[in-house]
């Protein structure tokens, strides 16, 4: 695999390179699709409604304490209720794209393939579907969004059992009958690097799947693979149309001290591999793990694929899809234990020492000071947007091109704000939002890069409300939407921030190309 040798460009300013005054003369393709993305548990709220079966979510966060502000996603943003409302707000800026999931739980209340079929579920996502299409928006539709029905949890462990492979299966494909013809892009399964890794630290298991075992990371891979590829084989088989593929996690690290210290290259081939190559290297390359986690873990850690598993799961995915939020160094770390520094919570799930992963925004994870402070020039992370986009098809190539399915940012004490203030100084989610525009534009037009899509995260508010993983101790105060959303009200009033303008004007005036970017 080859390196870029050069190292990253150096920007002291990252408002040097605002999008609006170097752009003028690219365009996207016209098929390009511009959008944001939701997710059921976090959007539809509505849970006990319209037959819908509880998720994991719905039953852990009855417990006090599990999620730190003890709040639940029973409202969410009330979409199941307000979905045309969202959806003509969603075309009014221009978008033509609405990527959401489908709870398994609203079309299976009790998850398994002998289980009742809720036909009330079905149909709302038909009504979804259709509205969308009504507004000129492509529904692009993810099946599982982490929102693991109770029921199979409680009977079998869900992820922790092959049982899941069978009854995943029989719900992906009651899903294509429904709606085939009527979505033309499918994604199976939402960040399983999160979804897998949260779910089994014997310390830290932030997600309700939290076993107390750090085996669970690996069997959930492994089920998961294998449900992800059996679907696929389905839907093929089936002869669906449209394509499909993963959400795949993490873009691949940048080496801190630069592209010429083996140390750090080799500690960004570790990162990669265990935070994007579990799932995209036997999808897309080998059928196979990574080599680099084949060595690592012994198979009674790390199930092994047989040659007929293999064999099922290569190629089971038409296009890439990377929920880019930004981009990482990663460094070797300083004791030099085998060039990764393992989890705090579980040595077998060992996470390369990621320096930093910057955001333009004191919130970042946690490390933002540090990029503030001492890296300056990493204020300018999207500068490498264009050569991770690339990096990953020519890691994982496929015919299918590259979709940036999630991107976003979200501001702390944003919550406290009046809204007034929020929708006319969000300053800082517009230079986001804007700057990675600009920079896929670029990839398009400068590198030829084949980037199909992007879908912003997110449409509306308050997404995090049910999260512990990444943002846990933030609980409500996190806010990720283009839209403020007022939970004071009862409608849950909407109100574009000027983000969501500025992305709508960035677009509006940018779109149409000529099928390569340029007028
Ligand atoms: C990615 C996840 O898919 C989404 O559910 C979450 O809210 C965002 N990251 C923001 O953390």
């Amino acid at each position: 695999y080859p390196l870029p040798e050069d190292p990253p460009h150096l920007f002291p300013d990252y408002l040097v390179s605002h999008p609006e005054d170097i752009l003028t003369k690219y365009k996207f393709p016209k098929d390009f699709l511009f959008g944001w993305a939701t997710a059921a548990q976090q959007w539809e709220g509505a849970v006990k409604d319209g037959g819908k079966g509880p998720t994991v979510w719905d039953w852990a966060s009855r417990f006090p304490g599990f999620i730190v502000d003890n709040t639940t996603s029973d409202v969410g943003d009330l979409g199941y209720y307000l979905y045309k409302q969202d959806l003509a707000r969603l075309a009014a800026l221009g978008g033509n794209v609405y990527s959401f999931s489908m709870f398994w739980t609203r079309i299976f209340p009790f998850g398994s393939a002998d289980s009742p079929v809720n036909h009330e579920g079905l149909k709302f996502y038909k009504d979804l579907i259709d509205y969308s299409w009504s507004q000129g928006i492509e529904p692009v539709v993810t099946l599982f969004h982490w929102d693991t029905p109770l029921a199979l949890q409680l009977e079998y462990g869900a992820f922790a059992s092959e049982r899941i492979i069978d009854d995943f299966v029989n719900y992906a494909e009651t899903v294509f009958r429904a709606y085939n013809g009527t979505v033309h892009k499918w994604v199976t399964f939402n960040e399983p690097v999160v979804f897998c890794s949260q779910g089994g630290y014997p310390i830290n298991s932030t997600f309700p799947e939290g076993l107390n075992s750090t085996v669970y990371p690996y069997t959930c891979s492994y089920h998961l693979t294998l449900a992800h590829a059996k679907t696929v084989r389905r839907f093929r088989e089936l002869n669906i149309q449209g394509e499909i593929a993963f959400k795949s996690d993490n873009f691949v690290g940048v080496p801190w001290r630069g592209y010429d210290n083996k140390e750090d290259l080799y500690a960004v081939e570790r990162h990669a591999a265990y935070q994007i190559g579990v799932f995209a290297e036997p999808i897309y390359v080998s059928g196979d793990w990574p080599e680099i986690l084949k060595n690592d873990l012994p198979p009674e850690i790390l199930p092994r694929f047989s040659d007929e598993q293999k064999e099922l799961i290569k190629g089971t995915a038409d296009f890439f899809a990377i929920d880019g939020y930004r981009v990482g160094y990663v460094t070797a770390p300083p004791n030099g234990f085998d060039a990764c520094i393992a989890n705090i919570s579980d040595p077998l799930w060992p996470v390369c020492n990621q320096v930093n992963f910057y955001e333009p925004t004191p919130y970042a994870w946690g490390f933002a000071d540090f990029a503030d402070k001492r890296v300056p020039w990493l204020q300018n992370t999207w500068q490498f947007l264009r050569q991770s986009l690339s990096d990953l098809l020519r890691r994982y190539p496929t015919d299918g091109g590259i979709y940036l399915s999630e991107f976003g940012f979200a501001e702390p004490g944003e919550n406290e704000q009046p809204y007034k203030y929020i929708a006319t100084t969000d300053t800082k989610r517009e230079l986001y939002f804007l700057s990675y525009l600009g920079e896929v534009l670029k990839a398009i037009v400068e590198d030829g890069t084949p980037v199909k899509g992007t879908f912003g995260w997110s449409l509306v508010d308050k997404l995090l409300r049910i999260s512990q993983s990444f943002e846990w101790n933030n609980g409500f105060s996190v806010r990720f939407g283009v839209q403020y959303v007022d939970f004071n009200s009862p409608t849950l009033e909407r109100t574009f921030k000027r983000s969501a303008i500025a992305m709508s004007k960035f677009w509006n005036s940018h779109r149409n190309g000529d099928g390569h970017g340029k007028d």
